[in-house]
């Protein structure tokens, strides 16, 4: 099977790398795809949610060394690691709150010098406050996509499930964060470079 390749990377902690990573891999499993996770910390969020057992797709805590059984890998980075991913396409989560821009805006830096293309996804917002709403508008702006501030996030993640699971059918507004993610990973899948080969080469 030939596979696609996301790396979910920001170098700043708490930012949504995790979150995206699950959901993600949920959104590909609703339009049939065979999503995989690496998640390199064996302490890390994805790889909680997997022990959880309610995910109905593979977490592994290390880079397979030959190709992977799935035709989407998606790696969830931890925070502090500053290596710019390999692999051509880099999902880039950032909180708008001023304290967490910077680090973002460094590292992207660091990825379009080296010829990398950069989704950034804006999370968390507080539509309440005017300084978060505008950093969200202007990265929105310039081609962004946002995940807002939601209460199904927390709701999810006590019960180490994704927002596609049945038992989220009822959550408010759970429907547009859905469909958040199945745009963000139709963007992923535009013009996107098909892997076919060890994971070692690429990841
Ligand atoms: N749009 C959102 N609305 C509400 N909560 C959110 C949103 N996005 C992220 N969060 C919450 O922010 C917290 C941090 O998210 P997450 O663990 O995914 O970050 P991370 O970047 O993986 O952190 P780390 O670098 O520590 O691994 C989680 O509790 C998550 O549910
Ligand atoms: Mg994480």
């Amino acid at each position: 099977m030939s596979f696609k390749l996301v790396n979910i990377w920001n170098p700043k902690g708490g930012q949504g790398k995790s979150m995206i990573a699950i959901n993600l891999a949920a959104a590909a499993m609703e339009i049939k795809l065979k999503p995989l996770v690496i998640c390199q910390d064996p302490q890390g969020t994805s790889t909680l949610y997997h022990k959880g057992g309610n995910l109905h797709f593979d977490v592994v805590s290390k880079i397979p060394d030959s190709k992977p059984d799935a035709n989407l890998v998606i790696i969830d980075h931890q925070a502090s690691d500053w290596e710019v991913p390999k692999g051509k396409i880099i999902l880039m989560p950032v909180k708008p709150a001023r304290s967490q821009y910077k680090t973002y805006a460094d590292a992207k830096k660091r990825a379009e010098r080296q010829g990398k293309q950069v989704i950034t996804v804006v999370t968390d917002a507080n539509h309440q406050r005017a300084d978060e709403m505008a950093t969200a508008r202007k990265l929105v702006a310039k081609g962004a996509y946002e995940i807002p501030a939601s209460g199904v996030f927390s709701r999810s993640d006590s019960d180490l499930i994704s927002i596609f699971d049945p038992l989220m059918d009822r959550a408010y507004k759970v429907k547009e964060r859905r469909r958040e993610f199945l745009q963000i990973l139709g963007a992923i899948f535009t013009g996107m470079i098909e892997e076919d080969g060890d994971l070692q080469n690429v990841a």
